[in-house]
């Protein structure tokens, strides 16, 4: 089975792979396949934590565990969530010692608390950290061993505790997604654990919680979220169920992330943010992912970085990289954009202009131009690249990679 192949059949999400053709806009009538799509019961509105309590109530809740962590803590949203669990009968243990890219032995000291304190039910409350850390320590609590030794594609043999998962920040897809992201701190890169069983039960998307974001994480997730949405539109695993979803996060992020930056009051903005992550959750848990995630998953986990920062570094020269090679479905993330294009533009065209409208966009919301700003080096590139191939994302990245190529995507982007 080609590598391909072997992520496309994780948790059964998508059964066929599909390879986007010259003319495959949204307008043709798709080829017939066959195709899965998974997503846990989402409640999303202003509000709506209280109804993460309920959830918890109805999957069986006596003891739950609460991950969460100290930027959360201070501002006060584990409070109230914790408010509403005791109102409901609840007994919670919260849990906060965990760093942004959650590391493995976090999670294995957060596993023993887990078992210590006799939890069932786990909630998540924070950024993509916290959720992945909880994903970890249910994961860990019924199927036993090390964090590390999970890492690939359904490798998880148990059932898992029942998830809830609350989002903070309007980015990782966390809350939707069969990903869990943990950082290995001997090999200094960040895993990749894929599998159904890591999709949560419940999502509970309340934007106020967004509110509370410094600038610099609203950037770098609201980035997250478009990499996301614009690596699995054109992902090898993309199908009619993912297309709609990535479609409307690209459209949701370009119209809303730099006005949040602006009034960061605006309700409605937030709102849509929310949203766009969730779409964007939606199509790349289904979809996967591509060379952007596998690059920025090794760069992370080097040097401890956000993320999403990464991500919209390295997002421009990898579409212009996809661009060469696969550039018509360029065309519809343009036309998501709203970038006027022409119906006779060609694709290699509009993929250059959505490279463009990606870094004005990165500038817009303050995120450096170049890797080096962040702190890696020349010297990284052969490292970082080597690890890049072994990604599970990069599997379903629409242009085959040598090391050479990634090799030349990080420099570029240095
Ligand atoms: N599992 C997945 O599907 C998936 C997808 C993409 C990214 N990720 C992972 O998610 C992690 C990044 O998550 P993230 O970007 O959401 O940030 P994060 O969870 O790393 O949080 C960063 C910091 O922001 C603080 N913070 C978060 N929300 C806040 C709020 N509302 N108010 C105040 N402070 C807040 C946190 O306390 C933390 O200190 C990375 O490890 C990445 O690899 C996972
Ligand atoms: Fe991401």
């Amino acid at each position: 089975m080609t590598l391909v192949a072997t992520a496309i059949r994780a948790g059964d999400s998508v059964l066929l792979a599909r390879r986007s053709a010259p003319g495959d806009d949204p307008g043709d009538r798709p080829r017939p396949q066959l195709a899965k799509f998974h997503a846990p019961e989402v409640v999303f509105g202003p509000g709506s934590l209280s109804e993460a309590a309920h959830a918890a109530l109805r999957l069986g809740a006596r003891r739950p565990f609460l991950a969460t962590d100290p930027g959360l803590l201070a501002a006060g949203w584990p409070d109230e969530l914790l408010g509403h669990l005791h109102e409901a009968g609840l007994t919670p243990h919260v849990w906060y010692d965990v760093t942004p890219n959650p590391k493995d032995h976090e999670i294995e000291a957060g596993y023993e608390q887990y078992v210590a304190a006799g939890c069932d039910v786990v909630l998540g409350i924070g950024g993509g950290s916290v959720m992945d850390a909880a994903k970890g320590i249910a994961l860990l609590s019924s199927n036993g061993g090390r964090i590390l030794d999970y890492e690939g594609i359904d490798k998880i043999v148990f059932p898992i505790p029942p998830m809830v998962m609350i989002p903070s920040t309007s980015g990782t897809g966390a809350d939707v997604s069969q990903f869990c992201i943990v950082t290995d701190t001997k090999r200094r890169n960040k895993i990749t654990i894929m599998g159904r069983a890591l999709v949560p039960d419940v999502s509970v998307i309340d934007p106020r919680l967004l509110t509370t974001m410094p600038d610099d994480l609203n950037a770098a997730t609201g980035l997250d979220a478009l990499t996301h949405a614009i690596e699995a539109y054109v992902s090898l695993a993309h199908n009619p169920l993912t297309d709609t979803h990535a479609l409307q996060a690209v459209s949701l992020v370009v119209g809303n992330l730099a006005h949040t930056m602006e009034e960061p009051d605006d309700a409605a903005a937030r709102q849509c943010m929310a949203h766009a992550a969730l779409e964007a959750g939606l199509a790349f848990t289904n979809a996967i992912l591509g060379a952007t995630h596998a690059m920025s998953h090794q760069v992370g986990g080097l040097l401890d970085l956000p993320h999403g920062v990464v991500n919209g570094v390295l997002l421009p020269h990898v579409i212009r990289f996809n661009g060469e090679a696969e550039p018509e479905r360029f065309r519809a993330i343009a036309q998501a954009m709203d970038l006027g294009l022409h119906p006779d533009t060609p694709g290699a065209d509009a993929a250059e202009l959505v490279a463009e409208r990606v870094r004005k966009l990165a500038d817009d919301v303050g995120v450096p131009r170049g890797l080096a700003e962040l702190g890696v080096s020349e010297a990284d590139v052969p490292r970082l690249a080597e690890l890049t191939l072994q990604d599970a994302c990069l599997t379903t990245n629409p242009r085959p990679a040598s090391v050479a190529d990634i090799e030349t995507m990080l420099r570029a982007a240095l």
